[in-house]
């Protein structure tokens, strides 16, 4: 966009934040898990805007094969995956993060509209500037939100027919019996349109268990910095140097696990999460956590292709087309009908 004086304007892209605004729902949620007898923290708390730089640095170790085999996949079937999936569409990406994949399909698919949509929106603003900055021209939303429960798109993103665009193997953090149930709702949501999305695959734990675990330890700084947020939205006081990152293959559930483990007793204290205000709170809770006592902060289950494109059926889904690369290590799907 230029102004009269021939200088170069560029527009800030509109964001809509609809995911702060519950402050007390998410600190009785993550009261909920910590008390559990199974303690939890849902994965969705890995990413505040640290947790998202922390993700970005992931994508770059030798280990983390899922974000450059995806890639690959996506150069080496680019003009099927456009043919598939048509040109000028609205693409709704979940979970875009640093809007990076999305944005290396736009040469091929040319979309009209991006609506990229995730949970850390401070992360998602500075993404969606530097987007706009590369691509003037083209029509952007953001929408800080927290899809894992229910699956709404606003009105504002006015998404007719559009291509949801849900890369990455998120996925894979929801159970199957849940993913289905979300993936019904990204189906009806859609409006008629289709589904592109990326799957980790089952293969050897050598290979797995690394991409969890590296030697420069960045995967562990990310789960540990859950605790931070916990601590920042909670009002916890947990002690980061007391809880060690754990990943491993479960593979009767066919899924990596990972969790904070307690390296030494620690007593965790946060105000009465039901309280108007951490601030209002008299009352507290707390949890005790044994050495070796472990907090489950998130699963990734990978798929047979087979087994994901009966999913994908289970959804709702008619039509499927599937790409892999040569090892079968990752899936890409595209889904309508
Ligand atoms: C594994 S990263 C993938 C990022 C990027 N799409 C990619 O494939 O490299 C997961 C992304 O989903 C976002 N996310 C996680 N849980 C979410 C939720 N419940 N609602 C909205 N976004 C979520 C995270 O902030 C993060 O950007």
């Amino acid at each position: 966009m230029s102004s009269s004086s021939g200088t170069t304007i560029h527009r800030s892209p509109r964001l809509m934040r609809l995911h702060e605004s519950d402050a007390r729902a998410i600190r009785i949620e993550l009261a909920t898990g910590l008390l559990a007898s199974v303690p939890s923290i849902a994965p969705k708390f890995l990413y505040d805007a640290l947790g998202s730089r922390l993700f970005a640095a992931i994508t770059d170790l030798s280990e983390y094969y899922p974000t450059r085999t995806e890639a690959a996949i996506f150069r080496t079937h680019r003009n099927a995956i456009a043919a598939a999936v048509g040109e000028g569409c609205t693409l709704v990406d979940l979970g875009a993060g640093n809007c990076e994949k999305a944005a290396s399909l736009f040469d091929a698919l040319r979309p009209t509209r991006y609506v990229a949509i995730d949970i850390s929106a401070d992360y998602l603003a500075d993404a969606l500037d530097y987007l706009q900055f590369r691509h003037p021209a083209l029509d952007l939303l953001g929408v800080g939100m927290d899809f894992s429960t229910t699956f709404n798109l606003p009105d504002e993103a006015n998404v007719d027919a559009c291509v949801v665009f849900y890369p990455g193997s998120s996925i894979g953090n929801f159970t199957p019996q849940a993913a289905e149930k979300f993936l019904r709702q990204v189906r009806l949501a859609a409006k008629g349109g289709g589904l592109l999305i990326g799957v980790d695959l089952n293969k050897p734990s050598e290979i797995l268990e690394p991409a969890y675990d590296d030697a420069l330890g960045v995967t562990a700084a990310f789960n540990r910095n859950m605790l931070t947020v916990a601590n920042r939205l909670l009002g916890a006081n947990f002690e980061v140097a007391d809880f060690r990152h754990v990943a491993f293959f479960n593979r009767v559930e066919s899924r990596i696990e990972m969790h904070l483990e307690a390296v030494r007793d620690a007593s965790v204290r946060w105000p009465d999460a039901a309280a108007n205000s951490s601030q209002d709170s008299t009352q507290e809770s707390v949890r005790v956590f044994r050495a070796g006592e472990r907090i489950h902060t998130e699963n990734s289950y990978k798929y047979t292709p087979d087994n994901f494109a009966a999913l994908l059926r289970r959804a709702g889904y008619t039509r499927i087309t599937k790409w892999t690369d040569a090892d079968e290590w990752f899936g890409v799907f595209w889904a309508d009908g």
